[in-house]
């Protein structure tokens, strides 16, 4: 008895020393972003660790071991058009627009650094973290956090592993057979196809060593400079600080993406925020899900845009497609005005996952954000996609081109388009069986995803921040890595042998001149 009375012990204080005390950051105001960063947090309190969550959207569950930071002010940052509908639509958004999308990350970067909520805790001297992880869009400011607490660092990428991320831990992807995180084409590419890709690699390098990399480097000096000082210690250069990541967590799998090749410290675990046990269903919700004898086709536009925005001509469209319809059909559609046929309900909120999860849901018609692909291919069922703004574009083309979609441009005369999408998806088992084979390959996996996180954020923390994992090419210069020296080399020794040959040659000629002569 007092033996496993001391085991009990050891185990528990071993337990209390591995508590460590982590910092994540999400600053990014948007749902799915919410999503993610929960997820984070959720696996690192389980695991026992204390946590400091920067986000603006807290969450409701209290916990001890959780502090939030709340920068719910970075909402101002969004523009309320920026997701209103018709503007899409009709062309009008702003997500095209590479330099203000760059604008509005530096904007948020601000608004985050200047929160008073976060000012308290970067300028209190005595506040200590093990490791700081923060997700990263379009700003390498961040990093610079965990200078603050002479701590590691650790990106979380939310999609598929993309040159720019990856150039920040070891070096750029081949743009020959790696598309752009903004492209869907699979290769082999063709010349064009190579040839484009180069191009926008090449520009996209150029505007972040010249313009952009600038725009962090003074938001590093200015903003978290201060705080650096403030602890007594100097600060560090821009490129030191930005080099020294530790790890990259992935919001990835070869499964939803491609093989891309991936340094040691870059850890793919997308689904890790996807609970082993979804969460039942609202008896409703739950009743309709049982009774939906001839399946069930979920139909959602994501949290961002809202339904209820579509125009008139598009909502009567897509009833009258479902009227015809023998399965049931589930909208999340924020108007309850409108008259409903009797097979179609609609829901303002939707547990998305316990819908998927349901064997009667045969279908799902969505924006194609990336959770929802995800989620998608973790609960097996084919979509439909209507693809928005942003990633939705990509993550749809990925889905069709892997298979188990179907995509349906957003326009004013789609509604068409979609009837025929729905007959093609329910009367060709070929899109079933193919996110079926998907999920097997996605859930065939040594650990969980979020067991993997858990364990490669402690890794990082216990090797004081992981630099056996680190990629030395990130530290090889670029002439070096072409081996431009060799070339040169090379060039200089011909260019010596041809003149020698050349001199030699001459000379023979005047001696062979001279005897004959
Ligand atoms: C920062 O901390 C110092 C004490 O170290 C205090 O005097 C100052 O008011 C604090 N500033 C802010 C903005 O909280
Ligand atoms: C680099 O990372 C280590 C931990 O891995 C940290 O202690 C150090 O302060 C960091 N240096 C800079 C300049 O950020």
């Amino acid at each position: 008895m007092k033996r496993v009375l001391l085991l009990l012990f050891a185990i528990l204080a071993s337990n209390i020393c591995d508590a460590y005390n982590i910092l994540v950051v999400f600053t990014l105001p948007g749902k799915s972003h919410g999503i993610l960063g929960a997820g984070i947090v959720s696996h690192l309190l389980n695991a026992g660790h204390e946590v400091t969550y920067i986000t603006p959207l807290p969450l409701k569950k209290a916990s001890p071991n959780l502090q939030q930071i709340d920068v719910s002010n970075n909402f101002d940052a969004i523009d309320e058009n920026m997701f209103n509908m018709k503007m899409i639509l009709n062309n009008e958004a702003i997500f095209n627009n590479p330099l203000k999308m760059m604008q509005f990350t530096s904007d948020l970067f601000e608004m985050t650094v200047k929160n008073p909520n976060v000012v308290k805790l970067l300028n209190d001297t005595n506040q200590r973290f093990d490791v700081v992880i923060s997700e990263w869009m379009f700003n390498d400011a961040y990093s610079g956090i965990a200078t603050v607490f002479d701590c590691p660092f650790i990106w979380f990428s939310t999609i598929e592993p993309h040159w720019i991320i990856l150039s920040l831990i070891d070096e750029s992807t081949n743009p020959a057979y790696v598309p752009d995180s903004s492209s869907s084409i699979v290769p082999p590419f063709n010349f064009q196809e190579r040839v484009t890709g180069l191009f926008f690699q090449l520009l996209g390098t150029a505007m972040k060593t010249f313009y952009s990399d600038g725009l962090d480097e003074n938001q590093f000096q200015n903003l978290i400079g201060p705080y650096i000082t403030k602890r007594g210690k100097v600060i560090p250069g821009y490129r030191e600080v930005q080099s020294n990541i530790s790890l990259v967590l992935g919001n990835s799998h070869v499964s939803l993406g491609q093989a891309t090749r991936l340094p040691q410290n870059y850890k793919p675990i997308a689904g890790y925020h996807i609970n082993n046990e979804v969460e039942p269903l609202p008896d409703d919700l739950k009743k309709l899900l049982d009774n939906a004898k001839n399946g069930l086709i979920y139909f959602s536009l994501g949290s961002n845009l809202k339904s209820k925005d579509l125009p008139d001509e598009l909502k009567r469209g897509f009833l009258k497609i479902f009227r015809g319809l023998k399965q049931t059909v589930l909208w999340k559609f924020e108007d309850d005005t409108v008259d409903l046929p009797k097979n179609v309900h609609t829901v303002q909120w939707a547990p998305q996952r316990s819908i998927l999860a349901h064997p009667n849901c045969i279908l799902f018609i969505t924006h194609g954000g990336l959770l929802s692909t995800t989620e998608a291919v973790h609960f097996g069922k084919p979509i439909i996609g209507i693809p928005v703004f942003g990633d939705q574009f990509t993550n749809i083309e990925r889905a069709v081109n892997k298979g188990f979609a179907v995509k349906v441009p957003l326009s004013y005369t789609m509604v068409d388009e979609l009837k025929v999408a729905i007959e093609t998806v329910l009367s060709n088992p070929e899109y079933k069986n193919r996110v079926k084979e998907l999920s097997a390959i996605y859930h065939d996996r040594p650990v969980p995803p979020g067991k993997e996180l858990v364990h490669w954020v402690e890794h990082v923390i216990r090797t004081g921040g992981a630099p056996h994992l680190r990629s030395p090419a990130l530290h090889v210069p670029l002439y070096q890595k072409f081996y431009l020296d060799l070339l040169a080399l090379i060039v200089a020794i011909t260019i010596v042998a041809i003149k020698i040959l050349l001199r030699v040659f001459k000379t023979n000629k005047k001696d062979l001149k001279k005897k004959n002569k």
